[in-house]
């Protein structure tokens, strides 16, 4: 009968659609051999950087950090921190008691205008200062004299804990005249041009390595740092006679590993889908960190937003109506794709995040936004444990151990703030690198209270000298 034919042709356009949506996703499913190529091509370019020979062209720079000893406890004294390159700009004072191993903070966030991002150095470096002078006006300490630590969450080549030349910008920042110069004395001459405070910058430090840092404070076994958040990166204690970028073969250096380079010599290509060059070719930095742009919470949400434009093309979604809205970079923020793929939420809530977003969705379309949410992140945490499994790994076969225990201290928002990564980044560790047990320890303001730690420790060493 007519009735019955409709109801075919429906469903079988359905089937149709439900196909076309099908081969999209599974673009971005990664399968058991494809990770342990990932693990395997990672642990090669991890040797490519510590390698005199080899390191100018590495893609995965393993900087020297000049990050020596952990804190022993007997760290103590008030600093000042400054967290440059995450979600927010913040400075902090920091008060390190000894023996308890207690630490208060007091912090203030600040934001940086994108036309301060993305103008030139000596603006942002003026704003900087601007905002310390701000935060020790209101902590009442204008004209302490307080010693600084300064994580400034970018490349940066160290030929000793208070020098960082910024190799180049990354994630959302482009400011002129930076690049190829030493920050910290780009800091110096901007308190200079102010003249109306002293700082002693002691030490310039990644967010990773602050993250290390803090969990290290607590839990000695932690020789590793994870940043999952606007940004992707991270570092590791590593046997000085393996870097040979660095004279000295005693003890061990915390190397910045810049992994979220990886791929940019073409070794992702297998996977990299078109909706990853397009975030690329729209990004600051077109070809750079290809790894970090499949991986990072400034990044998941353009890939998703690449994806639903494609599918509305295709007349899949949204009626095939691409709006204003989804023609708009980055309105998929981590925290948005945290809440539709939260479990406890209801379809309909999933409709209104999206109308929040200005997207008008039907029920079916909210059912497929939050598909491509979840393989984009669901392979976004692979890629992490493929890059996690390959560090623990090089790890345990450097000290020669059947098995190995080692903590991961890790912090950011992608980590902290989404319903799923966190564990499919345990799950997929624990499958590619079976002979050791990874513990992850989140760090609670790891950057700040890191950069203080390791000022600490840094004041501590250069005393004798000083006497
Ligand atoms: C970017 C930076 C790196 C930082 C990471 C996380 O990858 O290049 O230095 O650690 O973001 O913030």
């Amino acid at each position: 009968t007519k009735g019955a034919a409709m109801v075919t042709a429906v469903a079988s356009r359905l089937q149709a659609q439900r196909k076309q949506i099908d081969k999209v996703l599974a673009l971005f499913r990664l399968t058991q051999e494809q990770l342990v190529g990932i693990r395997n091509k990672m642990r090669v370019e991890f040797e490519y950087g510590l390698k005199k020979d080899t390191h100018p062209l590495a893609t995965v720079k393993m900087l020297p950090t000049y990050v020596c000893g952990m804190p022993d406890g007997t760290e103590k004294g008030k600093f000042l921190a400054l967290d440059l390159g995450g979600t927010n700009f913040r400075v902090l004072l920091v008060k390190i008691r000894s023996g308890r191993r207690s630490v208060r903070m007091y912090n203030k966030i600040f934001a940086i205008p994108l036309e301060i991002m993305q103008g030139t150095g000596e603006e942002l470096f003026d704003h900087i200062v601007q905002c310390i002078a701000d935060f020790l006006d209101y902590m009442g300490l204008k004209g302490a004299q307080l010693p600084l630590g300064f994580t400034f969450s970018f490349p940066c080549r160290q030929a000793s804990i208070d020098k960082g030349t910024l190799i180049e910008w990354t994630k959302g920042f482009k400011a002129t005249d930076c690049e190829g110069e030493d920050v910290v004395d780009m800091l110096r001459e901007a308190i200079k041009r102010r003249n109306e405070f002293d700082l002693d910058i002691v030490a310039v430090v990644n967010d990773t390595v602050g993250t290390m840092m803090t969990c290290g404070y607590e839990d000695s076994n932690c020789e590793v740092g994870l940043i999952a958040g606007t940004g992707s990166n991270m570092c590791y204690m590593e046997e000085m006679r393996n870097i040979e970028l660095v004279e000295g073969d005693e003890g061990k250096m915390c190397i910045n590993t810049e992994w979220g380079g990886f791929g940019d010599n073409g070794c992702l290509d297998d996977i990299h889908t078109q909706y990853d060059k397009e975030v690329d070719e729209g990004s600051l930095n077109p070809g750079k960190q290809r790894y970090e742009k499949m991986t990072s919470g400034m990044y998941l949400g353009e890939i998703v937003r690449q994806i639903l434009i494609d599918l509305t093309k295709q007349g899949l979604l949204f009626r095939g109506q691409i709006s204003e809205r989804l023609r708009t970079r980055g309105i998929f923020e981590t925290k948005f794709l945290s809440q539709i793929e939260s479990d406890r939420l209801a379809l309909l809530q999933v409709r209104r995040i999206l109308q929040q977003l200005g997207l008008d969705s039907t029920c079916e379309d909210s059912i497929v936004v939050k598909e491509v949410c979840g393989a984009v992140s669901r392979r976004a945490a692979q890629l992490y444990g493929a890059g996690l499994a390959a560090i623990v790994e090089k790890r345990r076969e450097d000290q020669g151990l059947e098995h190995m225990r080692i903590t991961v201290g890790v912090d950011g928002t992608l980590y902290k703030l989404h319903p799923h990564f966190s564990r499919i980044l345990r799950e997929t560790v624990k499958e590619l690198a079976p002979q050791c047990d990874v513990m992850f320890m989140l760090s609670e303001d790891g950057s700040g209270k890191g950069a203080a730690l390791i000022t600490a420790v840094a004041k501590r060493l250069q005393q004798p000298q000083r006497d």
